[in-house]
Formats: structure tokens, C-alpha cells, sequence
């Protein structure tokens, strides 16, 4: 399963989040960090028989996934540019999207009261139109979140980690339901 997370910062809340949520994953669920800062932005002219090297290393490693893991912060209310440019590069060209058919699962990440709803919302609206099974229930929307870490980034709340621990076995679940063979 790759894990996409929509920030570059040292120090991010959203990568330590991508972290519990390997720790606690089930046994056997094997989660693959897939890198996208080095993504050239989206532009069709470069997409050509010879794509820039970053966008077929994203493609390729992408298509060896399953299921895709979304750890996301919000800017602006909306999914942040890194992590979108991530979803139109793997989208083209038309017909050959890495997304089809992939379920995947959001955790929405900030240091704010609203836990980055927008962002985690406009992402599943992309999910309908690239055809993602989206895991809808629960809803992982961790708010207030620089008090969840130590200085080491690893995860102080009990009861977080034991929410992010449910919410990635009910992921293993809909993986099993809806995912295709590949
Ligand atoms: C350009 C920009 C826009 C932001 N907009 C929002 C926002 O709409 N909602 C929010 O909760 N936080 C917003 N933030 C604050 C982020 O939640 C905060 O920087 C968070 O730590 C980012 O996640 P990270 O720790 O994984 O990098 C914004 C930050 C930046 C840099």
C-alpha cells in the first residue's frame, strides 16, 4: 500500500501521522512511503513517450501498489499543491491512470481546531472521478495536532493511537472488499 503525505516539512505533523499509522498498521499490511516532492508540476507538454524521469518513477511505483494511504495537512482550506500536482501527474496520460480502481483512505492532519476537513473532503472528491473506493467510515480528522507528538515525532496520545490503530484495521477490511487483483 503506498502512503502519499501532502507536505515537505521538517518537522511535519502529517509524516509523524504516517508513521503511527505504520506502527499500528495489522500484521501483513505493508505500507510504502512514495516520494512526490520531486514531481515536476503537470504540464501536458512534457507528457510525452518520454516523460520527465520523476513522473515515470511516481507511475511506476504507484502502479506496484494496491491501495493508496492519504496523510494530509490543509492549506487554504483546500488539498495542498504538492499533493494534488501528485494526483494529476498520476492521472495521465488519459486512460492509463494509476489511480483506477485503487481504494484508498484519508488522514487529515493539522495543528488547527478543524483537523484539515476541507482539505481531507475536496480530496474524496477527486476519489469519485479517479474512481478510488473511498473508506468512509471512520473518518480520521486529527485536530490540535502538535500536542499529539514528542520531540522525536512519535505519537503521546493513547486514545489517538488507538483511534489510527482502528482506522487502519477498517482500511485492511475495505481493502479486502473492494480491491481488484493486480
Ligand atoms: C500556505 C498554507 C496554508 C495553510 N492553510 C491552512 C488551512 O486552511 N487550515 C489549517 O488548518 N491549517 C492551514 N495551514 C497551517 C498548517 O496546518 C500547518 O502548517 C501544518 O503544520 C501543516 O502540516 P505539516 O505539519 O504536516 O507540515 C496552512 C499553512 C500554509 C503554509
Amino acid at each position: 500500500m503506498a502512503v502519499l503525505v501532502g507536505s515537505l516539512r521538517r518537522g511535519s505533523l502529517n509524516r509523524m501521522m504516517a508513521s503511527t499509522a505504520r506502527e499500528v498498521a495489522p500484521a501483513g499490511m505493508e505500507l510504502v512511503d512514495i516520494a512526490i516532492g520531486d514531481l515536476p508540476l503537470y504540464n501536458q507538454d512534457l507528457d510525452t513517450d518520454a516523460p520527465p524521469a520523476a513522473w515515470k518513477r511516481f507511475r511506476d511505483e504507484m502502479r506496484a501498489c494496491n491501495a493508496v494511504l492519504f496523510v494530509t495537512p490543509e492549506y487554504n482550506r483546500s488539498v495542498p499543491g504538492l499533493l494534488k500536482n501528485a494526483i494529476d501527474v498520476g492521472s495521465r496520460p488519459y486512460g492509463q491512470s494509476i489511480w483506477s480502481g485503487k481504494p484508498a483512505a484519508v488522514i487529515s492532519v493539522s495543528p488547527g481546531a478543524l483537523a484539515a476537513f476541507g482539505a481531507n473532503q475536496h480530496l474524496r472528491q477527486s476519489f469519485v472521478f479517479l474512481d478510488m473506493p473511498a473508506l468512509q467510515q471512520p473518518e480520521a480528522y486529527i485536530g490540535n495536532a502538535a500536542k499529539l507528538f514528542d520531540e522525536k515525532g512519535r505519537m503521546t496520545n493513547d486514545d489517538t493511537r488507538e483511534f489510527v490503530r482502528k482506522f487502519m484495521a477498517a482500511f485492511a477490511q475495505w481493502i479486502g472488499k473492494t480491491g481488484r487483483a493486480s
